[in-house]
């Protein structure tokens, strides 16, 4: 379980992150939505350790994310990729494992580039691939690491619409057979909707937490489920409320 308690991140003069409570159990899959400059990203990184919180406290199973990540348990991927230029997709997506003294595995590795839509480009490098397709390696990447905690923030940004749906219908189906924990911030409503368990909107000024949306669809889940009324219903009260929470935010 991932516990966020009281946790406000303050920079010099704006405060991104201000006295979050969340919790999050182990499997659940939680989108995160919300204006440019709510604090999304700084929630994000306060949770997987990368910025140290003012006030308050993240937990991660009892540990700190700090001893978390030390031992691979959290997997990261941003919007820009942080590939290694000089390897192949295959080498980039082991890689991690490797610095975490696990074993690779280049198998799986190269199966888990078929699974994100790379096959015949497991050779490839980076510079070689589309900002889209090293996005792909990116999340193989993560996944390979083991991490049961994938913390990814606009991984989807860069992709073309199609892309993104079958995407996210293989993110869906790795999330389920492997039982990874997963926090996911999007600007897209469709997305937040479509890949969550929960959505949470947030607000700015200061960043908080607006409302949490259950999302209700059947698992498993995939294209279909695009153009079900249940799930336009569901976006459209995200969008509502994202956007009362931005007009609100907009004139104080
Ligand atoms: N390192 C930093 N130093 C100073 N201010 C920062 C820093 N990082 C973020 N901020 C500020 O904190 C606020 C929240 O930023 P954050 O990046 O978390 O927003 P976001 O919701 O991820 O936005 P976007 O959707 O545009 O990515 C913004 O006002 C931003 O300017
Ligand atoms: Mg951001």
């Amino acid at each position: 379980m991932i516990e966020v308690d009281g946790v406000t991140v303050a920079f010099e003069d704006v405060i991104a992150v201000s006295d979050v409570d969340l919790r999050i159990e182990t499997g659940e899959f939680v989108t995160i939505v919300g204006p440019s400059g709510c604090g999304k990203t700084t929630l994000l990184r306060a949770i997987g350790g990368l910025e140290e919180p003012t006030a308050g406290d993240v937990r991660i199973d009892g540990e700190s994310p700090a001893a978390a990540q030390s031992t691979g348990r959290l997997g990261f991927v941003f919007q820009s990729h942080t590939l290694l230029p000089w390897k192949s997709a295959t080498e980039n997506v082991t890689f991690l494992r490797e610095m975490a003294n696990k074993e690779p595995r280049r198998e799986q590795a190269r199966a888990l580039l078929k699974t994100v839509g790379l096959g015949g480009f497991e050779d490839t490098r980076p510079s070689e691939l589309s900002g889209g397709m090293n996005q792909r390696v990116s999340i193989a990447r993560a996944i390979h690491l083991g991490a049961d905690v994938l913390l990814m923030d606009e991984p989807f940004g860069e992709l073309d619409e199609i892309t993104r749906d079958e995407l996210g219908v293989s993110l869906r189906e790795i999330w389920r057979r492997e039982r990874k924990t997963v926090v996911f911030v999007t600007h897209s409503v469709p997305e937040a909707v479509f890949l969550a368990d929960r959505c949470l909107v947030m607000r700015g000024e200061p960043g908080q937490i607006e409302r949490v949306f259950e999302i209700d669809l059947p698992a498993p889940r995939d294209e279909t489920v695009l153009e079900s009324r249940a799930f336009h219903e569901q976006v459209a009260a995200v969008r509502r409320t994202l956007h009362e929470s931005y007009t609100v935010g907009r004139t104080g």
